[in-house]
């Protein structure tokens, strides 16, 4: 086995450490370790001899545009923001992968443009609203979506204007929608190829998924003082409302939801929380299936504060329906699974992507890597050599296919 798988999984392990926090990888939008992030990947960029920038939204962007290309350019990448105390290989693997492409495509001297965009924001961590940075480029991000705060009461618009980039120049971001594609190399943060022990898999469809908050609006009070039945306790209504959700998700086959989570007000141990805000995520490869345990779950929520006297108030972050791959794209990265001497295997990405914002622009395809122990959002989460080394042998018969198409 060549060097390359070795090196691709050194690079997302030297990212790793470029966290906000000492000793675990935490990179949330447009934070410091985001610098250097940028820093480490433009300079493989313009070793490449790729010309580089960085978007109104933070997105870095390589261009490779060959003597012999044939003018529509092909796009690749994924994102480089994290969850707290993230994995190596999230997002970032997709981005090192690309560029990896890129040399091949250059060694076989493929007449294709293209381009590698290093995400900014995928997860929605900082600000509860994710895709930022593939909005952006799929022409998604409208103006208003700006408003959306941090903890510290920094609006996404502050948080571009602190970074040194101009969020009225966020029209610039878009991609030309005649690019020939975009394709995201992803790990697949899930247990299915390790369990058919496969090292890769074509993606069918992204599940579609919704995110919301509900905050219980109650009244603090002395905990010791107050009797129970003149309490407004807005944990003890979270509470009774989140041991509805697991259950729910039981029984409702192939139905994922999360409260992953709750933030209390004053928050102290002698007094009767005032309020608590609660996270809600859930997914299913059916839209309504999908929207009707959304909708049961926040009326048991509003039954609960009704009858405890509770306010509630319910933010949506985010409705995205179930999105299919582009037929095409897909077909020929299964050609080139096969041509590459792996087993064809197709599946559906039950986490979301990058690709399912772009896929409303462009022809969109993905590639899954097997997840060792189907971790992910985990420290340990893991990637084989064998398999980056698999992804790069599919990407370059992937990438022969499609500029055959184009010469
Ligand atoms: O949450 C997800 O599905 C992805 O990891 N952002
Ligand atoms: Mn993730
Ligand atoms: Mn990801």
């Amino acid at each position: 086995m060549t060097d390359r798988a070795k090196n691709v999984i050194n690079a997302c392990r030297a990212i790793a450490a470029m966290s906000e926090e000492l000793g675990r990888t935490t990179r949330r939008f447009l934070t410091p370790p985001v610098r250097q992030v940028h820093d480490f990947l433009r300079a493989r960029m313009e070793a490449l001899g790729m010309s580089v920038t960085v978007d109104a939204v933070g997105n870095l962007r390589g261009l490779w545009i060959p003597e012999n290309a044939t003018g529509k350019r092909l796009i690749l990448g994924s994102h480089i923001d994290s969850v707290p105390n993230a994995g190596a290989f999230d997002g970032v693997l997709g981005v090192v992968l690309a560029l990896e492409l890129v040399k091949s495509a250059q060694a076989l001297s493929l007449p294709l443009a293209i381009e590698v965009i290093a995400f900014s924001e995928e997860e929605g961590v900082r600000f509860g609203f994710p895709f930022i940075g593939s909005r952006a480029v799929a022409g998604r991000l409208d103006p208003d979506m700006l408003t959306f705060k941090d903890a510290e009461d920094i609006s996404i618009r502050e948080a571009i204007e602190a970074f040194g980039l101009d969020p009225d120049a966020i029209a610039n971001a878009v991609a030309d929608d005649n690019a020939l594609g975009f394709v995201e190399f992803h790990i697949e943060q899930g247990p299915v190829l390790e369990a058919e022990h496969l090292s890769v898999a074509a993606v069918t469809s992204i599940v579609g998924q919704t995110r919301l908050d509900l905050r219980f609006i109650g009244h603090a009070n002395h905990a010791g003082t107050t009797p129970m039945h003149l309490r407004y306790d807005a944990m003890a209504a979270a509470a009774e409302w989140i041991s509805k959700v697991e259950p729910l998700a039981h029984r409702t086959d192939g139905l994922v939801a999360t409260v992953g989570k709750v933030e209390l007000q004053p928050n102290a141990g002698n007094v009767i929380p005032a309020s608590v805000e609660a996270s809600l995520d859930v997914r299913h490869v059916h839209d309504r299936v999908r929207r009707k345990a959304v909708d049961d779950l926040v009326e048991a929520a509003e039954a609960i504060a009704v009858r405890r006297g509770l306010k509630l108030e319910s933010t949506l972050k985010m409705d995205e329906s179930s999105v299919p791959m582009d037929e095409r794209l897909t077909a020929f990265m299964t050609d080139a699974i096969g041509t590459a001497g792996y087993p064809p295997k197709l599946m559906p990405s039950g986490a979301g992507h990058d690709s399912m914002i772009m896929a409303g622009r462009v022809p969109t395809a993905m590639l899954f890597l097997r997840s060792p122990g189907g971790l992910s959002h985990h420290p340990d989460e893991a990637v084989r050599e064998e398999d980056v080394e698999a992804a790069l042998l599919v990407g370059e018969k992937f990438l022969q296919r499609l500029a055959a198409e184009v010469r």
